[in-house]
């Protein structure tokens, strides 16, 4: 896409730089030659107004809290369709049809097994291992079990190496946590669907018979659905940028992986709900509103606020209403900790410090409460989220490695570092 051109003048000079249009949002200046016109490059730390690639995928718009993939919004997709379905609309571009959904479901559960080896991988870890250290480190270990299928250059490969990722992410995820409570894994069942499969590998035992909640196993489908892309946020940026070196998909996906793990990224449902317990009152909100205020305290309400929505997170919309849900199908009348979610949104969005920075809950404000109603542990709530966020990172991974303009990424800086100066020997220092 293209549009007109923008003129820069620095140091006398003037510079033309051409203006990308894309289909809808923010137009882009190109300032690929800025660095060869001017000796200067721009500036941007957390990246605030770069736009790093082209993408087809999604689209945020921020200010009005729309999500679309592939076009179409979040909130359909998620109440219309399943996960699966999401999937293939971000791997193809188009949602499917009806038989191309029942082969993609197919395909995807004939890959769900891991490599027999691989349990014997996870016991290296300590049993109180965190279950994303687990995870990382085992995603980045299929590059050791599934050589056929680390060939980026041939596109049968691609292919191959996403459905395995999208496979088996459940099965790992539910290992990890089988692993830190002690209990055997339990292999997947291919007669079941992909959440609950999901669901019966994380709390089937083999001293009785599991029956999925087909209640629970449709809020969880739905909860992936709303985390499986997200445009260019940090881990989806990682991923893109080990895949930029040629790094083969598995080991961009465990980078991924680490990266959304910290708490100001996908680690914050984590963090919500250990803030929501540690406020343990309605009564204690007043004194947390005022330290995420007070400019000295680093405590920040963990769940609020995004980078990009200026305005309600339309993912959080629809988390809060699968909360409900959930706890009405579990029969779970009064949850000390939605009491407190509830009036700690209620007193932010009426103060004016989070109306003047647009703070609103994001999607990881509520799935706390949902995911442990559930019975996740809090240690598997970013666990959960990196499941979902597989399909995107391997959709926006595969756009960036079939984009012929591809390049590895490397960014430059701004010096501020000493000079050149002189080595002095260690006996005249
Ligand atoms: C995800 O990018 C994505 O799309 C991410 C994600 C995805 O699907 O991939 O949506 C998933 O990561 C959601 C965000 C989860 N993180 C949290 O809930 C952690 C708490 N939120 C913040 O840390 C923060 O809001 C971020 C990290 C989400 C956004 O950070 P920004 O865009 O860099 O904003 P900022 O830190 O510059 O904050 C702007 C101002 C600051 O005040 P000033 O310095 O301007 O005076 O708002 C304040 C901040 O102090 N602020 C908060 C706050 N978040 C921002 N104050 C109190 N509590 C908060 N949560």
């Amino acid at each position: 896409m293209s549009g007109t051109t923008s003129q820069l003048s620095v140091d006398g000079k003037t510079v033309d730089m051409a203006i990308k249009t894309g289909s809808i949002g923010p137009s882009v200046i190109d300032i690929a030659k800025l660095y060869a016109q001017t000796g200067m490059f721009t500036y941007d730390p957390g990246f605030t107004s770069t736009a790093s690639c082209e993408s087809e995928i999604t689209y945020i718009d921020g200010d009005a809290g729309v999500l679309l993939h592939r076009g179409y919004p979040i909130e359909q997709l998620a109440e219309h369709g399943d996960f699966l379905e999401t999937c293939y609309l971000l791997l193809y571009g188009e949602l499917p049809t009806a038989s191309q959904k029942a082969d993609f479901d197919y395909r995807v559960t004939r890959h769900t097994m891991v490599h027999e080896q691989m349990a014997r991988f996870f016991q290296g870890f300590r049993r109180d291992a965190h279950p994303m250290a687990v995870l990382v480190g085992s995603i980045g270990a299929m590059s050791a079990f599934y050589h056929d299928s680390t060939d980026i250059s041939d596109p049968q490969q691609r292919m191959i190496a996403s459905m395995r990722l999208i496979a088996k992410m459940p099965t790992l995820a539910a290992m990890a946590y089988k692993y830190t409570i002690g209990q055997p894994f339990v292999y997947p069942l291919n007669s079941l669907d992909y959440t609950s499969n999901f669901l019966r590998m994380c709390f089937a035992v083999p001293a009785e018979e599991y029956k999925v909640n087909p209640v629970l196993s449709r809020a969880l489908d739905r909860i992936f659905i709303l985390h499986a892309d997200h445009e260019q946020n940090a881990s989806t940026s990682t991923v893109r940028l080990a895949g930029s070196s040629g790094a083969n998909p598995f080991a961009c996906i465990a980078a991924g992986t680490a990266c959304l793990w910290g708490p100001a990224h996908g680690g914050a449902n984590e963090a919500a709900l250990k803030m929501l317990m540690e406020i343990g009152s309605v009564e204690n909100i007043p004194k947390y509103i005022a330290k995420a205020k007070d400019k000295n305290d680093p405590f920040r309400l963990m769940g609020f606020g995004h980078r990009v929505y200026k305005n309600y997170d339309p993912r959080a919309k629809i988390m809060q209403k699968t909360t409900h849900e959930v706890l009405n199908e579990l029969g779970i009348k009064d949850d000390p900790l939605l009491d407190v979610a509830i009036e700690l949104e209620r007193i932010a969005l009426s103060d004016e410090y989070f109306i003047e920075k647009k703070l609103y809950p994001n999607i990881d404000f509520y799935s706390g409460i949902t995911l442990k109603a559930m019975g996740f542990p809090t240690t598997m709530f970013t666990a959960l989220f990196a499941l979902a966020r597989t399909v995107g990172w391997i959709a926006q991974w595969k756009e960036m490695i079939e984009d012929p303009s591809q390049r590895i990424g490397r960014p430059r800086q701004l010096y501020t570092g000493a000079p050149q100066r002189e080595y002095t020997p260690i006996g005249r220092r």
